[in-house]
């Protein structure tokens, strides 16, 4: 089992080149179940979830192929419609394969998706607004047995804006004859880039990014070329460890709306920070001040998925800091690696103390999922001595050569 080693204290100064988003690259490919013809994605980043819905299009007898940075794939030939246990249970983006291949064959089995143990991710949301569709679903012995069926409404009402079964509802509404309506949608930046990359194919939706989206569905989808956009949360964290060093850098192909709750925190702190067309400027004093409170909240809020990385930098800035997580149940499970460094940080449920240090030492520390263990990346660039982080598979998950982009920012990591 791969480890990184990081030994801290140095600045990070220079550029950082985004890759692609992996949320929004994770249902473009089980939307690419739907497309009858080749779809080529640029620049697809090989990130090991997406190598995994990679294996699952393979299975169901899509033709995957990478060449370079790009991901050919043909589904025109796919005829299964079973995803096992094995292929399903690593990632939560198997689920989003339920909704194309209803759409596509009629008919799908599949097993429970798994993804990062932070909280209980139910999929209630996703099977009860397929069952309003007119699909039949049955829940028996770890798998979801679906068949199509005669729609009893077209217009969804989400209880929650589930960005997961928003994406699953939006791609099989995709090839419903007549017009179908989602209220209460999640309005990601990934989920216009579903809505995008469908559009692209051939579909016909309106209102991505919107908390109603209307889609009419068309016949087929036809392949195409796309470059799904690039990653907001890590750019998010790199500009989380940038600051936390008290660095500064460029980075490039950034949307800065898509990160306007962060720069709004960072900002708070003492950073200056400069928004391009396509870039992000970023410059960090010696030492932050506290960004005093943050709730996470649906997009635009604050995003979940730099929570974890938040708690990090108010561990070592000035003051005392409160972040309160309000969209997963259990997203605090890093904390306790955090405290081995040093940090001062307090949790119960869903709220979290932080008393900023002015130093942190290094520690062997294990990461307990995805952004957890990014946490604990940006905690070991700032501590005194060396720090050994374990599990980076879960790290891997959603970052691509992370310890190789640190280094280049002047990082002293390695993967061991
Ligand atoms: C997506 O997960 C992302 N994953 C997550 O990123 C991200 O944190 C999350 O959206 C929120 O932005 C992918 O896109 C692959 P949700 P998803 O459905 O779709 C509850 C990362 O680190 N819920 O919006 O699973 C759920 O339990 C990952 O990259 C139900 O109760 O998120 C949670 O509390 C982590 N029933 C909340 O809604 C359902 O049927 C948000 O879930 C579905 C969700």
């Amino acid at each position: 089992m791969a480890k990184f080693f990081i030994n801290g204290k140095n600045r990070l100064c220079g550029e950082v080149e985004l890759d692609s988003a992996k949320n929004a690259l994770l249902p473009i490919l089980a939307a690419s179940i739907m497309v009858d013809g080749k779809v080529t994605l640029e620049k697809a980043t090989a990130y090991t979830d997406v190598e995994a819905m990679c294996d699952i299009l393979r299975a169901l007898g899509g033709v995957v192929v990478r060449k370079g940075d790009n991901l050919e794939i043909d589904c025109s030939m796919l005829d299964k419609c079973e995803v096992s246990h094995i292929l399903a249970s690593p990632v939560r983006s198997s689920i989003f394969t339920l909704g194309p291949l209803l759409a596509r064959l009629g008919k799908a089995k599949v097993a429970y998706p798994g993804g990062c143990d932070i909280g209980l991710r139910p999929i209630d949301i996703h099977l009860s607004s397929l069952r309003q569709l007119g699909c039949k679903i049955v829940e028996k012995n770890g798998y979801i047995y679906a068949e199509k069926g005669k729609p009893l409404t077209r217009e969804v009402f989400l209880p929650f804006q589930s960005v997961g079964a928003t994406e699953n509802i939006m791609m099989f509404c995709s090839l419903l004859p007549g017009k179908s309506k989602i209220y209460n949608s999640a309005k990601e930046p990934e989920i216009v880039d579903l809505a995008n990359f469908l559009n692209c194919c051939g579909a016909k939706i309106e209102g991505s990014g919107s908390d109603v989206i209307t889609i009419t569905g068309v016949e087929n989808l036809e392949g195409c070329n796309y470059r799904a956009i690039s990653d907001r949360i890590e750019c998010g964290t790199f500009m989380i460890g940038v600051a936390m060093t008290g660095g500064e850098a460029k980075f490039a192909n950034a949307v800065s709306k898509h990160n306007s709750a962060l720069i709004e925190k960072l900002k708070s702190c003492g950073c200056l920070i400069k928004e391009g067309e396509d870039e992000i400027f970023l410059s960090a004093p010696k030492r932050l001040e506290s960004f005093v409170e943050l709730e996470t909240a649906v997009y635009p809020g604050f995003p979940t998925d730099l929570q974890p990385q938040m708690v990090a930098l108010g561990s070592v800035s000035k003051g005392c800091s409160l972040v309160i997580e309000n969209v997963f149940e259990n997203r605090f499970a890093y904390v306790g690696e955090l405290l081995k460094m040093g940090c001062d940080i307090r949790f119960k449920s869903s709220i979290c103390i932080i008393r900023g240090k002015d130093r942190i030492f290094g520690a062997d520390v294990v990461s307990t999922d995805l952004r957890g263990g990014a946490s604990l990346v940006l905690a070991g660039l700032v501590c005194e001595g060396y720090t050994t982080i374990s599990r980076v598979e879960f790290i891997d998950r959603g970052y691509f050569h992370l310890e190789d982009k640190l280094a280049r920012l002047g990082a002293d990591i390695k993967r061991i």
